[in-house]
């Protein structure tokens, strides 16, 4: 396994449409569990290919906060076939937006349909944090950021400080 680079927006390969995959083989499995290493070192409790620079409809999630708690979820090709009425709002973050955090509003219940790492398919519902990260994460496979949810003005403050960090640390390198 491998730690790979986690891009950072504003990257243009964040705001692309994601691929669908074949077949979950053994490269999409590897990418899986490199994508898992990365995202727990990170920490972080969901990562899409995208922000690790592959244009792949693969995600990876766990929202087990200690290591005894992981339940690592790998899906290729999610799509999110239903969800509820009711909403729900959290606090979310991205390690592609690093120290910045908006309430976002999404459907509080979802159904996921994905291929999982044997290639089989697989339907799931889910809710609470597990809800809303599924479809943060589902939305970075079509190029959307938490932050596109948020109003213009924000996003774009947002994205001035993050490209205004970056300048900083290349400058004392
Ligand atoms: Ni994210």
């Amino acid at each position: 396994m491998a730690i790979l680079p986690i891009l950072t927006a504003p990257d243009p390969r964040l705001k692309a449409k994601a691929a669908r995959v074949e077949a979950v083989d053994d490269e999409v499995r590897r990418l899986m569990d490199d994508m898992l290493e990365t995202m727990y070192a990170a920490p972080g409790i969901g990562l899409a290919a995208p922000q690790v620079g592959v244009g792949k409809r693969v995600v990876v999630i766990d929202t087990g906060k200690t290591e005894a708690e992981r339940n690592p979820l790998r899906m290729a090709n999610p799509e999110i076939i239903a969800v509820s009425d009711e909403d729900n709002t959290y606090e979310e973050g991205c390690l592609s937006v690093p120290e910045h955090y908006a309430s976002v509003v999404r459907p509080k219940t979802v159904r996921v349909r994905f291929l999982d790492h044997q290639n089989e398919i697989r339907e799931l519902d889910l809710d609470g944090i597990l809800a809303t990260v599924v479809q943060h994460e589902v939305d970075h496979l079509d190029g959307v950021l938490f932050i596109d949810h948020l109003s213009s003005l924000r996003r774009n403050m947002i994205l001035r400080k993050l490209v205004k960090s970056r300048k900083e640390a290349v400058a004392v390198r």
